[in-house]
């Protein structure tokens, strides 16, 4: 459906003349801003809290924290003493070193945030799990990155095969009634007693950050390490994209596993001295319009999924709370349906801006400002300092309005740095050293409004996560049952994709409602619950290359009823 386009915004905007500002904008400008910009000698921890307890935003809330059990707030002056705490009592029982790579894998709550800037204080490197990890995923991911430290809590601590990884010494645990062991350390027992001062461990700019895994459509999951450095980016996008001042109550509804939860759920509003909420527990449609009218929420970035779920709730609900105070809402990860925007001007008057960026990215690239005209069904236009293009398979930019590969011209401020331990698998995300080339098809039109058209890849994103089918097929393979799995991401009206499979049975199994089920919660146990299928579907046979490949083209034709196209690769 055509959905009209909807006007700017007026008032008051930090990108108030996007034209002007993309024309004359360079990223070294906003070194400046930084404390660093004299010595170079930089600290995440120190820009986004410290800087600010240090200044006359001491008493200024930082983060309010809600969930069924707690509700809670903490000025900047507070984080910073609970960080340093945090950083001590990381640093006197480990042996972990600036570089050192460290694991969050724990549910939403203040003590997750302290610990992950106590570890950014000391340099380590931060690797977020998202809570519903199981033993596979948890393993695969400390594995590759040798990691020293986990920080996890009493129930999530069976999924951690620490016997299995020699690398693991110390699992730090946020719980009651625990017991210490050598390797085990009680985090409650010692977190109020630490020092509440640290000496912070200063960095350069190119040192490592965060490591966030991600899915492609080959292969495990990839190790994306990002540098200190992004806070350039993730500050100027808070102010351009997000457009905090300091007034604003900032609410970004993502997991912390996710890179969404570190670079905008923290990162960003807290680089511009924001205020955040963080809700813990689960997603509700009341749960959330309450958390909004209880904070006062002003801006408020989520995703198209929980759109939907909330479309899908109905308007009468909306009326129920008073979301007056919403001021920017904002969307990624998904593509965002011009009937989503549509909905959003009808119930909150708001207009929703669309983001789009990837884990690999760092930041924000082409984006919607509240200045700018929004194009329903548009990710809108390049971040100022961001140069877009669609390119052919050769890296050779394409006119308006064709279809090809969105790029990224190479070296914006928050791009990744590393693939963990896979330097050939970096490089193939370059074309000709000049483009990153984003696995994204889309076109640009005749205003430069960047249209997004679908994975080039097999690449699934089911409720915006990014899911690799290759994963999902090895745990099914993992299954006695399981002879041949092929997995794809089929439409779905509310998730945007459902992970289907299709599987071949081995000798002696026979098709069944029980076995479906029998395999779901295979994947379940082993993965993670959501990168199980929804579908499976048995076949005798699944359709193969010569040299073996399961072709997913051929699998998602079927489940489309399209033509299957070429068939020249596959086996008789
Ligand atoms: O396919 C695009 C989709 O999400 C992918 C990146 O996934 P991930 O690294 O998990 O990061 C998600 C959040 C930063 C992209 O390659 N995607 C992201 N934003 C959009 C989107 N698809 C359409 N519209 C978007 N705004």
């Amino acid at each position: 459906m055509k959905v009209e386009a909807i006007p700017a915004v007026q008032g008051n905007y930090l990108l108030h003349n996007y034209e002007e500002t993309a024309a004359n904008f360079d990223w070294s400008d906003i070194e400046k801003e930084f404390s660093w910009f004299e010595t170079g000698k930089l600290n995440m921890a120190y820009e986004a809290i410290d800087r600010h307890a240090d200044s006359d935003r001491k008493n200024k809330v930082a983060l309010y924290y809600k969930d069924q059990n707690r509700s809670e707030s903490y000025t900047f002056y507070e984080m910073k003493r609970m960080t340093n705490r945090a950083a001590n009592l990381l640093k006197a029982h480990s042996n972990l070193e600036k570089g050192d790579r460290i694991f969050i894998f724990m549910p939403r709550s203040p003590e997750l945030y302290f610990l992950m800037f106590g570890a950014l204080k000391m340099g380590l490197i931060v690797g977020p799990l998202f809570e519903a990890f199981m033993e596979g995923a948890i393993y695969d991911r400390l594995d590759d990155s040798d990691a020293k430290a986990i920080i996890t809590t009493p129930d999530l601590l069976p999924r951690v095969p620490h016997d299995r990884l020699p690398h693991l010494k110390t699992v730090f645990l946020v719980g009651d009634n625990i017991e210490e062991d050598n390797k085990i350390i009680d985090v409650h027992k010692y977190l109020h007693s630490s020092s509440d001062q640290f000496d912070i461990e200063w960095l350069d700019k190119e040192d490592g950050l965060v490591l966030h895994y991600t899915s492609g459509s080959t292969g495990k999951p990839k190790g994306v390490l990002h540098a200190q450095y992004a806070m350039v980016q993730q500050y100027q996008t808070a102010k351009w994209v997000l457009d905090l001042n300091e007034q604003d109550i900032y609410w970004c509804t993502a997991d912390p596993g996710w890179v969404t939860g570190t670079a905008y759920g923290v990162f960003a509003p807290w680089l511009t001295g924001t205020t955040t909420v963080i809700l813990g527990g689960r997603f509700s449609p009341e749960g959330w319009y309450k958390a909004i009218e209880d904070f006062g929420v002003t801006v408020w970035y989520s995703a198209p999924t929980a759109f939907r779920m909330l479309m899908g709730a109905g308007d009468a609900l909306v009326k129920e709370f008073n979301l007056s105070t919403l001021r920017h809402v904002l969307s990624v990860g998904e593509p965002l349906n011009p009937e989503v925007v549509r909905w959003g001007m009808q119930v909150f008057k708001k207009r929703i801006h669309d983001t789009w960026w990837m884990t690999e990215t760092g930041a924000h690239m082409i984006c919607n400002y509240p200045s700018m005209t929004i194009k329903p069904g548009s990710m809108g236009k390049p971040v100022p300092g961001i140069t877009a293009a669609i390119v052919d398979d050769q890296g050779k930019e394409l006119p308006p309005n064709q279809m090809g590969n969105l790029a990224i011209k190479k070296g914006w401020p928050s791009m990744m740095r590393q693939i963990w331990n896979n330097p050939s698998k970096y490089e193939s995300y370059f074309m000709n050293d000049e483009w990153y080339v984003s696995g994204d098809s889309a076109y640009m039109d005749e205003e430069g409004y960047f249209w997004f058209q679908g994975r080039v890849d097999d690449v699934i994103m089911t409720s915006g996560e990014r899911v690799g089918p290759f994963e999902v097929e090895s745990t099914l393979l993992e299954h006695p049952a399981v002879a041949e799995a092929g997995v794809i991401g089929k439409p779905d009206p509310v998730r945007g994709e459902v992970i289907k499979a299709f599987v071949a049975l081995n000798e002696g199994y026979e098709p069944s409602e029980e076995l479906i089920q029998d395999i779901q919660q295979f994947v379940k146990k082993g993965l993670a619950a959501h990168a199980a299928p929804r579908e499976i579907e048995f076949k005798d046979k699944l359709p193969k290359t010569r040299s073996g490949k399961i072709m997913r083209r051929v699998l998602k034709a079927w489940e489309l009823d399209l033509p299957t196209g070429d068939l020249s690769t596959m086996e008789d």
